[in-house]
């Protein structure tokens, strides 16, 4: 297909999954809020004798609302009963054709970084697709295992493998792809959830209720494990999904751990949420958290970078055809690069003002990060990114 059309196909996935991922997240968060929120009504009052177990009042867009929660289930099931199950299935549709889209199809400059691993790009996406499929079958597997009937102790078994993986992805593929497919992994096991779990535990319920049956307890304890996970994954995989604006975090040489401590501040955090809903203000969490973030700021910060010395004078010619010959195939008005239909990012390096006015990014790119060229498909050498240090460090001038 045309690139202009794989980049138009790829903005509309991409506005889609951001509105399914925040009616899915937004409803989540909102039931969990419900949840704690919920107060016993009083003995012997009529939300009491229909076997409410908690309710609350709310006020919202100039209306009065009054959620009640059954203990068990009403008497008689009501004609009309809302499901939730298209957000996240919504969400991960549109995640997983976006992942193609955007890293599968173009997988040999996207997902392949021979700074890290010389595969092919079938290679690399045979690993994305299998992590996403694998971590299901694990997690599930341990759910269903002895070990699912000790919450804290699974978590932090969860919490593990998923940093493993994270482990696992950065000795194969590029940071960037690696931090993405982590995300897809707990995206996938987050809808798996849903749609293998939650929902048929959920079915069964009704369908006892409606043969006159009372439902199992374990029923619906089986879908509460579920969705307190999810919840628990939510902030970390929204990290991950705006990763990809932060070369710092996932181009670190130790990219997987950086993302590991950020997973933790999330689910600290979150655990503090989760708390105060609850009437408890454990302010500890998100210190905690905080700290967590403050580490990553600190050992995320640019260090003195070994570059060979450069030899020569340092001029703008040199930089000019470094220029050319590594960046301008893709960061051109009309690039000449296969799949790439316009100049990535706006970033156009031809004349020497556009060269000078983006010298802080270029050093950032190039040099701090070393994720330009991308994938270093056009074979940059270390030479050539100390001439671009020196002649930042100089003042970036065009004379
Ligand atoms: C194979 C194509 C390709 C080559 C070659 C390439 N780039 Fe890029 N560049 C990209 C893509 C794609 C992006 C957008 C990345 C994204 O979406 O975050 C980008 C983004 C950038 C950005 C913007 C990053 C930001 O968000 O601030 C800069 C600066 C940049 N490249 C500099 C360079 C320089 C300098 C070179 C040559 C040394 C180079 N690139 C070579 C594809 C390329």
């Amino acid at each position: 297909m045309d690139a202009h059309w794989m980049e138009f196909l790829s903005m509309l996935l991409r506005w889609l999954h951001v509105i399914a991922g925040i009616a899915w997240i937004g409803s989540s968060f909102y039931f969990i809020w419900l949840d704690n929120s919920l107060d016993a009504p009083a003995p012997g009052s009529e939300a009491a004798k229909k076997g409410v177990g908690g309710e609350l009042w709310a006020v919202h867009g100039g209306g009065f609302y009054n959620p009640q929660k059954y203990t068990v289930a009403p008497a008689t099931l009501p004609e009309k009963l809302h499901w939730f199950m298209w957000e996240s299935y919504t969400t991960w549709l549109s995640g997983t054709v976006l992942l193609v889209v955007v890293y599968w199809i173009r997988a040999g400059t996207m997902m392949v970084d021979p700074g890290v691993a010389e595969l092919t790009a079938a290679q690399a996406v045979a690993i994305g697709a299998g992590s996403m499929v694998g971590s299901w079958l694990i997690y599930d597997g341990l759910c269903r295992s002895p070990l699912g009937r000790h919450n804290g102790l699974l978590g932090a078994v969860v919490f593990a493998l998923l940093t493993a993986l994270a482990w696992g992805l950065t000795q194969w593929i590029g940071g960037r792809a690696a931090y993405i497919h982590v995300g897809a992994a707990i995206g996938t096991i987050m809808s798996a959830n849903v749609f293998f779990v939650i929902i048929p535990m959920q079915r069964k319920m009704v369908a006892a209720m409606k043969a006159g049956e009372t439902p199992k307890a374990e029923w619906g304890l089986r879908g509460k494990q579920r969705s307190v996970h999810n919840n628990y994954f939510t902030l970390p995989v929204l990290f991950i999904m705006i990763s990809n604006h932060y070369a710092t975090t996932y181009s670190h040489p130790h990219n997987w751990a950086v993302l590991a401590v950020i997973a933790a501040a999330g689910v600290l955090i979150r655990h503090f949420f989760n708390k105060r809903h609850k009437g408890v203000f454990a302010w500890q969490y998100p210190l905690a958290g905080a700290v967590l973030l403050g580490v990553v700021a600190w050992w995320t910060a640019p260090k003195a970078i070994a570059l060979p010395p450069v030899q020569g004078e340092v001029t703008f010619e040199r930089v000019r055809t470094i220029m050319g010959e590594r960046c301008v195939t893709c960061h051109t008005e009309a690039p000449t690069f296969p799949g790439i239909a316009q100049p990535p990012a706006g970033v156009v390096l031809q004349s020497p003002a556009m060269i000078a006015q983006n010298a802080q990014r270029i050093y950032q790119q190039v040099v701090a990060t070393r994720i330009m060229p991308l994938g270093n498909v056009t074979e940059m050498t270390d030479e050539e990114r100390a001439v671009i240090a020196a002649w930042v460090a100089s003042g970036a001038k065009t004379q």
